[in-house]
């Protein structure tokens, strides 16, 4: 270990020492999502099952709730559900990354758990450079920098290239890399090693004006490219969509293509773009296959230059969180968000169950439904044309199932520091179930099981911890609800 990445390991322990309290008295601070002990946490990175064990490491700043010099924090888990905090994995100490070490992903290479990010620098007037380099580790907890594999920028793009993502596929490993033309056109570049050192140039996967696309931004950040149930996905956050009705309405979008890769060539052809979420705070995701063969994901619940500076945590020192761990499927042409399995561990005993709940426009309450870190379910849901059914949360946030021009499901929240509600959109064809988990500032609505997810943070009154319903229905729908607890091993 060099004395830099000592010393900026150390420092930022003694920044999590000087705040934990502060962090961990925040009454918006979540139970079961993971958040930064201090600082700032963005994306999801190294994302694995490890010889049994989920590691997954974020994207961090230790000494201020902006973004910055960022290093990899890392927890462990073998369930999913209780997170174990781990050493720090990576520091930003050498000159190759010395602004950050930047998103990138994890493979078992050989029996080593070994990561590849991006190297981020800036010399003194902002010009950037990127580097993609490797760590590995034989236990999964300390890493050993092995510097660049990949210092050069292939011809016709900029320094904007970054967030490698890798697979191995009969013995060849491939990356794909977010990265922008030399015009500011975003794209993913897919390259290939036979070694994991040595990583050649394929081609563009696909990107802005890139045959079959359009215009679609000047910037594709944390692309990731994986079969879906002998489906080729491939998913992008893309900067630079301009707002299209209900669409694109975050200040940054992430969303999947279908398509098919050619691993000779490179491309993609994508078919249409669907955004992930709805929420107001999804960006970044990344996926991994488990020993089960299961495609999880998890996403950075937060999107970058959004209100981020508004955000009343920060005077608890601290922003943002991951969401929690959501299974993929294909069915029918949709790209199914179930949340994992495990969470069921996190209820605290049996459900309330209310049946057939009966229909009112004056909002009621229902008994045993309350709390700050909760489950909710509803089932059989039957909206008439001219009816709705509609949830407040705490007071604050609202999730209104109505039809205009089809089925509309809308959530409502005041702007973060702000005063005024916005609102974001989906049209599902309709609304049968919805699952919603509520963890002290933050929502995860899963609508149908998952065909469509509401994504947010909330910050609503802290002592208003009231559930209230409302809606003019048909069928009487059933609704359930469990209190969640800490996870604990
Ligand atoms: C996405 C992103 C990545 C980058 C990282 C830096 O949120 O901008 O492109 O690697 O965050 O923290």
């Amino acid at each position: 270990m060099t004395d830099r990445e000592k010393q900026l390991l150390e420092e930022a322990e003694q920044a999590r020492r000087n705040h934990e309290g502060s962090v961990g008295a925040d009454p918006y601070r979540q139970q079961f999502h993971v958040g930064p002990p201090v600082g700032l946490i963005n994306d999801p990175n190294g994302w694995i099952q490890w010889r049994g064990v989920y590691h997954l490491f974020y994207q961090w700043n230790p000494f201020a709730t902006t973004h910055g010099a960022k290093f990899w924090g890392h927890v462990s888990s073998t369930d999913l559900v209780t997170w174990k905090e781990e050493p720090v994995a990576l520091a930003p100490s050498e000159w190759y990354e010395k602004n950050g070490c930047y998103s990138g992903s994890a493979l078992d290479v050989n029996g080593d758990l070994t990561l590849i990010y991006t190297g981020n620098v800036k010399d003194d007037q902002g010009n950037r450079s990127s580097y993609q380099c490797t760590a590995v580790s034989k236990d999964g907890i300390t890493f050993m920098k092995q510097g660049p594999a990949i210092d050069t920028l292939p011809d016709g793009y900029t320094a904007h290239f970054r967030d490698p993502k890798v697979w191995e596929e009969a013995g060849v490993y491939y990356l794909v890399i977010g990265a922008q033309t030399e015009d500011e056109e975003g794209c993913a570049l897919l390259y290939r090693s036979d070694d994991f050192r040595t990583w050649e140039f394929v081609g563009p996967v696909a990107g802005s004006n890139l045959d079959p696309l359009g215009d679609f931004g000047y910037m594709w950040e944390c692309p990731d490219l994986f079969q879906l149930n002998g489906t080729d996905i491939l998913i992008v956050s893309p900067q630079g969509l301009e707002p299209d009705g209900i669409h694109y309405l975050n200040t940054y979008q992430a969303g999947w293509f279908k398509g098919e890769l050619d691993r000779k060539t490179g491309r993609f052809n994508p078919g249409a773009f669907h955004e992930l979420d709805r929420g107001f705070e999804f960006y970044a995701p990344q996926t991994t296959e488990d020993e089960y063969g299961r495609r999880i994901m998890v996403g950075w619940m937060g999107v970058p230059e959004q209100a981020e500076d508004r955000h009343p945590t920060i005077s608890h020192h601290w922003i943002h969180c991951l969401t929690l761990p959501r299974e993929l499927r294909m069915q029918d042409g949709l790209l199914i968000q179930k949340p994992v399995k495990e969470l069921e561990k996190l209820r605290a005993g049996k459900g309330v169950e209310h049946k057939e709940v009966t229909r009112s426009i004056a909002p009621f309450e229902l008994e045993g439904i309350r709390g700050r870190t909760l489950e909710i379910e509803v089932r059989n849901l039957q909206i008439p044309g001219e009816g709705y059914f509609s949830m407040m949360i705490h007071g604050e946030g609202r999730l209104t199932v109505s039809h205009e021009d089809g089925c509309l499901v809308t959530f409502e929240r005041t702007e973060i520091g702000g005063v005024n509600r916005e609102r974001r959109y989906g049209r599902p064809r309709s609304v049968e179930t919805l699952r919603v988990f509520i963890d002290h500032s933050s929502v995860e609505v899963f609508v149908n099981g998952g065909e469509m997810v509401f994504t947010s943070r909330l910050f609503p009154d802290i002592l208003n911890d009231s559930i209230t319903f409302e809606g003019d229905w048909h069928e009487n729908p059933d609704i359930e609800a469990w209190s969640l607890k800490t996870p604990s091993g």
